[in-house]
């Protein structure tokens, strides 16, 4: 247990016993039983379906697969697949190519996809892909042990129904790939926003709110695991909205993120990602209040263009985007923005391409995430609009913006040499083992010396001593 939380009181001990020895109970299961399966899971997308697979690993694990890093190996293959963009099923495509060759030598080995593209494509894909045993969609993973059974019968299985209420509250996630430093908290899943180009409406369903009592209980137990930082995870968590049944009082996001904060001090807490027409100053003001709310936020744009803003059905506009990042630098001086921008959208002319640049430099963004447009089969767009942009002038235009973004985010990390900040360390950088790697509030990564008497999961003081785009250097300092 963490000796100096002063919130442990109030938090449900039982709970966390129960998931402290269920985990503990999983591992001894495994070394007592032999014979106990294996699984082994790959995740693609966004950080949502990550989260997704640690919940997957915990259903199964209670149900006698345990994970294994080892493909060749393994009794049942999972892949928990993205739909955002074309590329993002191309790439699942391959690797069931590359299961199948597995699956041949070991016949019996059963193949499941999960997921956004499983939710997208249905009946469809035990069609096309005809080594394809299980289809589960990202509200039916409970029902994962049934269909396992039911697939090891022979039947290929199916379950992607959407739900309105599942929202996995009570089940605590194994952490798969994990530092121990660092975790996702799913708070919400779904989203309602409807953008004209976005599959994910469709994958995963309408917007819920998860039990802000069940997060809380999760963060402390990551807190009490030796865990330092959760984010909390949602498309778009601005909109997170829980009532409590019995008080009826509403829970919203910076109350929320006020609870989390209130676990520990030491706890750090991140979002992602916020939605610019919902980002509220209520939330703004809470992450100015509390230092373990990080100084980052992750804003996407998607386009500077008021009237592209319009097709893509952002439902704000440049005036009102401008206007909550000037909130931003206001009310939390130090915070890095961050953003997700689309090039080529359809009708986009050079004008508006124009725009996105100048809002990437107004916005002055730490980094982005840059795709150029790709039309996704039943959105809006697709239905609405002409995909008119040429593949070409998309791929153009997109190089533009990388750039820019890439020499915003070198001048960013220039300006923070000679600066001193608090990192959290999340254990030794990955290209040599003296030194350590971490993040600071503003969420760059830093890269320094290790120092006898630190580990991960400690915080230090590091002074950038030189920087590229991507990466801080520097120096422990002792102060
Ligand atoms: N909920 C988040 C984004 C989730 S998808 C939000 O609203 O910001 C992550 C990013 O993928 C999006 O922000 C968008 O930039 C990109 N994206 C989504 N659909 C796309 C498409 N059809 N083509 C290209 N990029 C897309
Ligand atoms: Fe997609 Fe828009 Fe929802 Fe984000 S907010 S997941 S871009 S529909
Ligand atoms: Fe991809 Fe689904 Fe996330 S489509 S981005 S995995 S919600």
């Amino acid at each position: 247990m963490y000796n100096n939380n002063p919130t442990l009181d109030k938090v449900d001990d039982k709970k966390i016993l129960h998931d402290r020895q269920g985990e503990v109970l999983t591992l001894e299961k495994l070394e007592l039983n032999p014979d106990a399966k294996r699984f082994y899971i790959e995740s693609y997308g966004c950080q949502m379906n990550f989260s997704d697979s640690e919940i997957v690993a915990a259903i199964l694990a209670e149900n006698n697969y345990f994970p294994t890093k080892n493909m060749e190996e393994s009794d049942l293959i999972l892949i928990n697949t993205c739909s955002i963009r074309e590329k993002a099923e191309d790439t699942v495509r391959k690797r069931l190519f590359i299961y199948n060759k597995v699956k041949k030598q070991r016949p019996g080995t059963l193949i499941g996809v999960l997921g956004c593209m499983a939710e997208r494509l249905k009946q469809k894909f035990l069609e096309e892909e005809k080594l394809v045993d299980l289809v589960v969609g990202p509200d039916a993973y409970r029902d994962l042990p049934n269909l396992i059974n039911s697939a090891e019968e022979g039947n290929r299985s199916i379950n992607v129904l959407l739900s309105r209420e599942e929202t996995y509250a009570d089940i605590a996630p194994l952490r798969l790939d994990n530092n121990g430093v660092t975790a996702f908290i799913s708070i919400m899943r779904g989203c309602d926003n409807m953008c004209s180009f976005c599959v994910v409406p469709f994958t995963r369903g309408r917007e819920r709110s998860r039990n802000a009592f069940s997060i809380v209980s999760e963060a402390t137990d990551l807190l009490n695991r030796g865990y330092r930082e959760v984010t909390l995870l949602g498309q778009n968590v601005d909109s997170y909205k829980w009532e409590n049944p019995e008080t009826k009082e509403v829970v919203n996001f910076a109350n929320l993120l006020e609870m989390v904060a209130r676990v520990h001090p030491d706890l750090r807490i991140r979002f992602s990602t916020s939605h610019p027409k919902d980002i509220t100053d209520e939330v703004l003001y809470t992450i100015a209040k509390y230092e373990n709310i990080c100084n980052y936020i992750h804003l996407p744009v998607q386009s500077g263009n008021s009237r592209i803003l319009k097709l893509m059905n952002r439902t704000y506009d440049r005036p009102w985007y401008m206007e909550r990042v000037e909130a931003i630098r206001r009310i939390i001086p130090d915070c890095a923005i961050s953003s997700d921008i689309i090039t080529g959208f359809c009708s986009e002319t050079e004008e508006d391409h124009q725009d996105t640049l100048s809002i990437v430099k107004f916005a002055d963004y730490s980094m982005s995430f840059m795709f150029y447009y790709s039309e996704r089969p039943g959105t809006l767009a697709a239905r609405k609009y002409e995909d008119d942009i040429p593949l070409e002038v998309k791929k153009r235009r997109l190089t533009e913006v990388i750039e820019l973004q890439n020499q915003l985010s070198l001048e960013s990390n220039q300006r923070d040499v000679g600066q001193t900040f608090k990192v959290l360390i999340e254990g030794s950088s990955k290209k040599s083992d003296a030194d350590f790697k971490g993040r600071n509030s503003q969420n760059k990564m830093l890269i320094f010396p290790k120092k006898d008497g630190l580990k991960a999961g400690d915080y230090t003081m590091v002074t950038v001593n030189r920087a590229n785009s991507a990466t801080l250097f520097g120096e422990i300092t002792t102060s």
